[in-house]
């Protein structure tokens, strides 16, 4: 059975002062033992954080380059995540890939060398309103898990994020159905193109407006492993989506 995983993407949110109060709330209420959790810090206080979260939950970057080291001003790299305690990263969200112009080729190079250090990492795909309303989901879903899948060769510290780029920040969350049928397909191309036993075993979540009450629902659908949470990463919310099943 695949692991129920939850991670919080703050982004670019949070003061210490905001990361103590959230902290305190995930120390304070009750964290299904079952999911694994992880939160996905801005790079300046991944070190602050993981001094002060509890052992239970895990921490993330949510972006790291190609390389190992060099005249990249402004990047960290996967090595520096490591020395720095920081087991997983982010890598190809909507947000690099709209807002920061990365290509599915260098998001499949960042996963590449992530891989070959060590990272675990949770790898986003989805697609925009437009190509949705097109007919085009499916295209290009698996445009950018191909674009991966060709230059990885072990898929075991990957989670796939499935986030539909009109459900980002837009409180117009996915329905179970759709979700589902996205994830279902998902896993028959990697049963297809990388092999059966990948396409069972790996944990493919979503993230898009999900909400205390919209995560219930969603965590019934027997190909939706877990969730990629913004907005409500931030409040004390995050714990019911953590037990949306219980
Ligand atoms: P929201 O939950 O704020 O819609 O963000 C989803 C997301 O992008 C998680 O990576």
């Amino acid at each position: 059975a695949r692991k129920f995983f939850v991670g919080g993407n703050w982004k670019m949110n949070g003061s210490k002062k905001e990361i103590d109060d959230i902290v305190s709330f995930l120390k304070n209420d009750f964290l299904d033992p079952t999911v694994e959790i992880v939160v996905g810090v801005p790079s300046i206080y991944l070190s602050y954080t993981k001094s002060i979260l509890p052992t239970n939950i895990n921490i993330c970057g949510q972006n790291c380059y190609k390389f190992a080291k060099g005249a990249y001003t402004g990047e960290i790299s996967p090595a520096m995540l490591l020395d720095n305690g920081i087991p997983w990263v982010i890598i190809g969200h909507s947000e690099r890939r709209n807002i920061f112009k990365e290509s599915d080729e260098l998001i499949a190079e960042k996963t590449f060398h992530a891989i070959e250090s060590g990272l675990k990492i949770i790898i986003c795909i989805g697609e925009k309103l437009e190509e949705r309303e097109s007919g085009k989901t499916e295209e290009v879903v698996f445009r950018q898990i191909k674009a991966i899948a060709d230059k990885i060769k072990s898929w075991n510290n990957i989670v796939i994020a499935y986030e539909p780029v009109w459900a980002i920040g837009t409180g117009k969350t996915a329905t179970p159905q759709q979700v589902q049928e996205v994830h279902d397909k998902l896993r028959t191309w990697l049963a297809e193109n990388v092999n059966p036993s990948t396409a069972e075993s790996l944990r493919i979540i979503y993230g898009g407006s999900v909400t205390a009450d919209n995560a219930i629902n969603l965590a019934k659908e027997k190909d939706i492993d877990g969730f990629l949470v913004g907005n409500a990463s931030l409040k004390p919310d995050f714990i019911k989506i953590i037990n949306a099943r219980k």
